[in-house]
């Protein structure tokens, strides 16, 4: 199956077999089927947040059960369960024209609804786990939908459980609890983009529809729109280091964007014990652009220019050399600053 079509990146690889699924209840049949029991088939979502490089191996499967439910919570509260399938930035949009707030902020983000736990999916100053009740998924080792609530599921920055266990999980549906956004909702407004963005706007009491314009304008100006160029989003997390480390970098370059990180349990992030000082997050975007590589372009493999944590396929790129590209670029950043970048995007077919 093609799959040019499949991933934001464009890249042009083809899959042994796809299988589009629109009822998580026939998982269990057609997984036990020979061609897909053999080896655990890849779940494909809106192919946003994936990099194939080569071929891939395995078959893959992508839900497209978009179903949505409204039940009241009391208290201002509503729980939303959708599918899996659902496009994300449509789901956004129908939550807040049913005159529910909270996901405003993220609007527009490529994807799914199904995929949005699996990496916690953020964007100014909110992630998606402030508002996940609780998550569906297929097992298939024990054949059972599992439900867990928001603390089984185990976010953290960019990560969850369902990433962790990447194999091991199918995301079939999602459930939300959103308050009403007339029952006293305040938008969150503390990333400084969307203030300036609301003022210019001429919004002063600003409602959870006006954020998602404001967010839905600062994306369409700062991330390369995908049918246009293609990509995933930022190529790279923001690296968290020991906080002494980001006071040690912040001195000898002061305009480096530094973020206080919220204490985390060990292990839950990957990381050991916490630190003297705790964690902080710095700009990946920062120290690529200081590296000089914004805009940067090798064939078809380069940097956005509007942004320099974006890679795109300028046209056909192949995920080989986006990969190459990637490399150079966390090379750069930790011969020059000493610290390592990963990707967040998932690399189909080679290892990071
Ligand atoms: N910056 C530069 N050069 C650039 C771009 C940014 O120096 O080319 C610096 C600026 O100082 C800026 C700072 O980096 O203030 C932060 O940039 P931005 O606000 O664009 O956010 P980001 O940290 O680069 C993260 C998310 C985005 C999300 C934005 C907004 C990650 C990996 N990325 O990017 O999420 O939209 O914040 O909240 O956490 C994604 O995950 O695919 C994604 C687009």
């Amino acid at each position: 199956a093609p799959l040019r079509m499949r991933n934001t990146f464009g890249i042009a690889a083809r899959a042994p077999l796809l299988a589009e699924v629109a009822d998580a209840a026939a998982l269990p049949e057609l997984l036990h089927r020979p061609e897909f029991a053999a080896q655990p088939p890849l779940l494909l979502g809106g192919g946003s947040n994936l990099l194939f490089v080569g071929d891939p191996t395995v078959p893959m499967v992508a839900l497209t059960g978009h179903q949505l439910r409204y039940d009241d919570a009391g208290d201002g509260r509503v729980r939303v369960r959708a599918e899996a399938g659902a496009n994300w930035h449509g789901f956004v949009m129908e939550t807040l024209a049913r005159g529910l707030g909270g996901l405003e902020n993220l609007a527009l983000i490529p994807g799914t609804v199904g995929a949005a736990p699996i990496q916690n999916i953020g964007a100014y100053g909110v992630e998606v786990r402030e508002f996940v009740h609780a998550v569906e998924a297929y097992e298939p080792a024990s054949g059972r939908i599992h439900r867990f609530d928001a603390d089984a599921c185990a976010f953290a920055y960019r990560d969850s459980l369902f990433k962790r266990e990447r194999d091991r999980y199918i995301v079939t549906a999602v459930e939300f609890e959103l308050p009403r956004a007339d029952a006293g909702h305040a938008p969150k407004l503390d990333y400084a983009g969307i203030g300036d963005e609301l003022a210019a706007m001429g919004t002063d009491v600003p409602t959870a529809r006006d954020v998602a314009e404001a967010v839905i304008a600062i994306r369409r100006r700062k991330l390369p729109d995908p049918a246009v160029a293609g990509n995933a989003g930022s190529f790279f997390k923001n690296p968290i280091v020991a906080a002494g480390q980001a006071e040690a970098l912040r001195r000898e370059h002061p305009r480096l964007p530094v973020y206080p990180v919220a204490p985390f349990p060990a292990d839950a992030a990957g990381h050991g014990d916490t630190p003297q000082g705790g964690f902080c997050k710095l700009s990946a975007a920062w120290l690529i652009d200081a590296c000089g590589w914004k805009g940067h372009r090798d064939g078809d493999a380069g940097i956005a220019a509007s942004h320099a944590l974006v890679l795109v396929n300028h046209g056909n790129a192949s995920g080989e050399q986006l990969l190459d590209l990637a490399r150079r670029i966390a090379g750069s950043v930790s011969g020059r600053f000493g610290v390592a970048l990963e990707p967040e995007p998932r690399i189909v077919g080679a290892q990071w």
